[in-house]
């Protein structure tokens, strides 16, 4: 482990152990105007959204690293106090990541992108036609976080409009593969969020999980399950007692005389089918297998990556019968 306190680091060490240890961040679009009305558009990944109660989101346009100046967006949000935050999107990246460069305040940046500005209805500065997600801002606070090379600027914005394409909802969400955005990572690497990037959790949110601490012994000493599968079992709200666990095992029992192989397991384990797995694993048993616990406990795994708690809890309980 690396155990630094800032005061002893270089700015631009601290700045890249922030960008490659806060990742990835979202990354707002912001569309700003001065007040001789040149349009600006600069990207900033010091960016979350903070309560709907009002809607509320923040970014920090920092001091410049060079020479602890100003940047554009920073002055025309003193000045004009609105912006319009946009949500970055796969197709439009390379064309936010030109208008990133340092161009002079007189320069507007949607003619350097390309990206097409559309008027707002209630704020001055423009919208961002290219992207789904757009977000009329009224700056409510700035908050400075410093005054040297690199100190950041809390800009605080209410959200007084929003423009949504319809078309990235599904089921009344807004979907991860349709509006497909763009976070930021450390150095020059980027993270699209859509696709095997995306995954879904349960939510705990009853409140009446057994939680890690009352998983049973036999189960937090297996070396065969992980972290993460703890932690899913731990989401149940009652496990099932040995009688429960032995009767929804005796289903997938086979004919005693019926013969398997380890490699069936294996083969099962390579397509994923822990139905297969548990009969298989419990045919090698009654031929008296040494290993027969863990391959159970294999199959609950499997059973639990692939959805099926009640499959997996059960052949669980009964691998720690044994
Ligand atoms: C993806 C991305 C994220 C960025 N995030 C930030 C940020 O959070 N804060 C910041 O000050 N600059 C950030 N930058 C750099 C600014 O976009 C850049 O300094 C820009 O020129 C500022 O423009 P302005 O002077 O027109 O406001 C980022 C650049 C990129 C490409």
């Amino acid at each position: 482990m690396i155990h630094a306190e800032p005061k002893d680091l270089p700015i631009p060490q601290i700045h890249g152990y922030l960008l490659g240890g806060v990742q990835p961040r979202p990354i707002a679009l912001v569309s700003t105007v001065s007040k001789e009305g040149v349009n600006n558009l600069s990207p900033f990944s010091f960016y979350n959204a903070f309560g709907a109660n009002p809607p509320t989101v923040a970014f920090s346009a920092s001091r410049r690293g060079s020479d602890a100046t100003f940047k554009d967006t920073y002055n025309n949000l003193i000045e004009m106090k609105e912006c319009v935050v946009q949500a970055v999107t796969h197709a439009i990246i390379e064309q936010i990541n030109l208008a990133s460069a340092k161009f002079a305040a007189d320069v507007d940046e949607f003619r350097i992108s390309g990206l097409t500005p559309i008027d707002s209805d209630i704020v001055a500065p423009k919208r961002v036609e290219e992207s789904p997600f757009q977000m009329e801002c009224k700056l409510r606070q700035m908050i400075p976080l410093g005054d040297g090379r690199g100190s950041g600027n809390l800009a605080i914005c209410e959200v007084v409009k929003f423009h949504i394409a319809d078309d990235i909802f599904r089921a009344g969400i807004i979907y991860p593969d349709f509006i497909d955005l763009v976070g930021r990572n450390g150095g020059a690497f980027y993270t699209r969020a859509s696709g095997d990037a995306v995954f879904e959790l349960n939510k705990p949110d009853k409140g009446n999980c057994i939680g890690f601490e009352r998983l049973p012994a036999f189960m937090k000493e297996s070396h065969v399950y992980s972290g993460n599968n703890l932690g899913r079992f731990a989401l149940t709200e009652k496990l099932p007692t040995d009688e429960e666990a032995a009767g929804f095992i005796e289903s997938f029992r086979q004919p005693k005389d019926k013969k398997e192989s380890k490699q069936k397991f294996f083969r099962a384990l390579r397509r994923q089918d822990y139905e297969s797995m548990l009969r298989t694993a419990l045919a090698l048993g009654d031929q008296g297998h040494l290993n027969i616990k863990i391959l159970l406990e294999r199959t609950a795994k499997c059973a639990l990556e692939n959805g099926n708690t009640e499959s997996a809890w059960n052949t669980a309980v009964f691998a720690g019968s044994l």
